[in-house]
């Protein structure tokens, strides 16, 4: 069975996380996991202003994500970071570009999970999670998310991020935090919790 880690990143943290579903995901029996990335829609000249040229470097190598593809996998598994408590607009971009397949309901019972990132602590992750379910939804996806059973989910002994929706993170206002350990555990246990239900739905 086939599995997509798409994500958007502007200065790697979602990236950081994006490998860690991916390789979550990879350690199921017969899981075929690719890891992509969606375009950037900002001038590199906005970029630059911003501070993230450089950062994009780090992924710079991952592919880019063909949305006439998606109907070949059988789960997605969409990274955004937050912007304003919602996906950033690259994602809402790509998104936008899948009108032809829901038309076919291409993507109908496929399964769809979602991880993001945020700057602070209460910067708006499940909001940012659960308004890009109503996009997977209207779909006709299966939505999974990340089950209490995951123990890091938990963890009260440090700040962290991880939410029963979906894996996330915290990058910091200034962008100084990378994924901790605890966070980059409930990442790969989303990856693994989403492709063992794939395998199952899949299963003829
Ligand atoms: C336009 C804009 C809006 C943002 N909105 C939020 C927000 O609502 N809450 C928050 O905590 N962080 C917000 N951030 C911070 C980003 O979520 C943070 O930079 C991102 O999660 C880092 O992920 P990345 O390294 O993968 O790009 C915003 C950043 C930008 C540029």
């Amino acid at each position: 069975m086939k599995i997509a880690v798409i994500f958007y990143s502007m200065y790697g943290h979602i990236y950081h996380l994006a490998k860690a579903i991916e390789e979550g995901a990879s350690k199921v029996s017969g899981a075929e996991v690719s890891l992509l990335q969606v375009k950037e829609t900002l001038p590199d000249e906005v970029l630059t202003k911003m501070g993230a040229l450089e950062a994009k470097k780090a992924f710079a190598h991952v592919p880019y994500a063909d949305v006439s593809k998606l109907p070949e996998f059988d789960a997605i598994i969409f990274g955004t970071p937050t912007r304003f408590g919602n996906m950033c607009a690259q994602m809402r971009t790509f998104c936008d570009q899948t009108g032809q397949l829901w038309a076919k309901g291409a993507l109908v019972g496929k399964i769809g999970s979602v991880f993001t990132s945020t700057g602070s602590q209460h910067g708006g992750q499940e909001t940012t999670i659960q308004s890009f379910h109503t996009t997977l939804l209207h779909h006709g996806m299966v939505i999974v998310g990340v089950p209490y059973t995951c123990p890091e989910l938990t963890n009260m002994k440090e700040v962290t991020g991880g939410t029963p929706y979906g894996a996330s993170t915290m990058a910091g206002v200034d962008g100084s935090r990378m994924p901790t350990a605890n966070e980059l555990a409930i990442g790969r246990f989303q990856g693994t919790h989403v492709a063992t239900l794939a395998k199952k739905l899949a299963a003829k």
